[in-house]
């Protein structure tokens, strides 16, 4: 039996009337045997609808491994993740993976057609459905400009495009997806100043409206967040607006003040 099947045998299609995430008293390890190590400690969490919640915390705390849970990557060890009020494990991977776009810190595009890279999400999309996503996600100029535009078969994993115009290949076949809840693990490698301008725009057009979770390395989009969730070794120590957190001594005040300094940013 398929890994797959396997989690889909007791999955059911279901349709959900509301987009709420919720953690509760969730543990998870990665690995087995003497490999196992426990990532998360009893994280509990509410993402309301319709709200952007921003995650923010070191490198190795935990903060993609929250965003896997959620897409149902891995199972938790104990506890419950909840999307729409019900477990993750009651869906069928298909149900689960309707309701969720993910943009990936690592961009994989298959080696096909741009076309087919963004269609993914969407098979029966029209051509100008898709074109309209990558008009939205800026890939429509350098997407003409390839030998043969939306033909134009892509390197395994990418290869000729530059990091961040797979990453808007990617936002492309989120946007035409068009799902409720949106996943966003931003890159920490930077890129250069066009292709962030360009990214940024991408993503507003993505998270219109979309109830997103996003691990957000920019102040600018860290502080419109209507609530943050900071992580450290595994569990949520503090959470709240950037307002409310950095009106605090804490981990989250300490972060700010060093990419306030970073970034030539001042607390206004
Ligand atoms: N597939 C995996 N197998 C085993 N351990 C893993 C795996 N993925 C992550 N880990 C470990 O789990 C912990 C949490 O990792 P995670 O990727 O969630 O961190 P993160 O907060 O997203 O970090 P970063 O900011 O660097 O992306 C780390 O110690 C990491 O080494
Ligand atoms: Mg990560």
């Amino acid at each position: 039996m398929t890994k797959e099947s396997f989690i889909d045998a007791d999955g059911q299609q279901i349709e959900i009337a509301h987009y709420d995430i919720e953690f509760q008293n969730v543990d998870f390890s990665y690995g087995e045997g003497k490999e196992r190590r426990q990532v998360l400690h009893n994280v509990n969490l509410k993402i309301p609808e319709h709200t952007v919640t921003a995650i923010v915390g070191p490198s190795g705390s935990g903060k993609s491994t929250i965003c896997n849970l959620i897409a149902r990557f891995y199972d938790a060890d104990s506890g419950s993740v909840r999307v729409g009020g019900h477990d993750v494990k009651e869906f069928t991977c298909d149900s689960l993976l309707s309701n969720i776009s993910m943009v990936f810190q690592n961009v994989y595009l298959f080696h096909d057609t741009v076309r087919n890279n963004i269609c993914f999400g969407k098979p029966d999309a029209t051509e100008a459905e898709m074109v309209e996503a990558a008009k939205k996600a800026c890939c429509h100029e350098f997407i003409m400009a390839l030998p043969e535009g939306y033909d134009t078969v892509i390197g395994e994993g990418g290869g000729s495009l530059s990091g961040g115009e797979k990453q808007r290949i990617s936002i492309a076949r989120a946007i035409l997806k068009d799902a409720p809840i949106i996943i966003l693990d931003e890159a920490t490698a930077s890129v250069d100043p066009e292709n962030e301008h360009l990214i940024q725009a991408a993503i507003s057009e993505l998270t219109k409206g979309k109830t997103i979770v996003t691990i957000a390395h920019r102040l600018a989009t860290i502080e419109q967040a209507d609530q943050i969730l900071v992580v450290d070794d595994g569990q949520i120590i503090q959470r709240g607006t950037h307002r409310e957190l950095v009106a605090v001594p804490g981990k989250y005040k300490d972060f700010v003040d060093i990419r306030s300094q970073s970034e030539g940013w001042k607390i206004g």
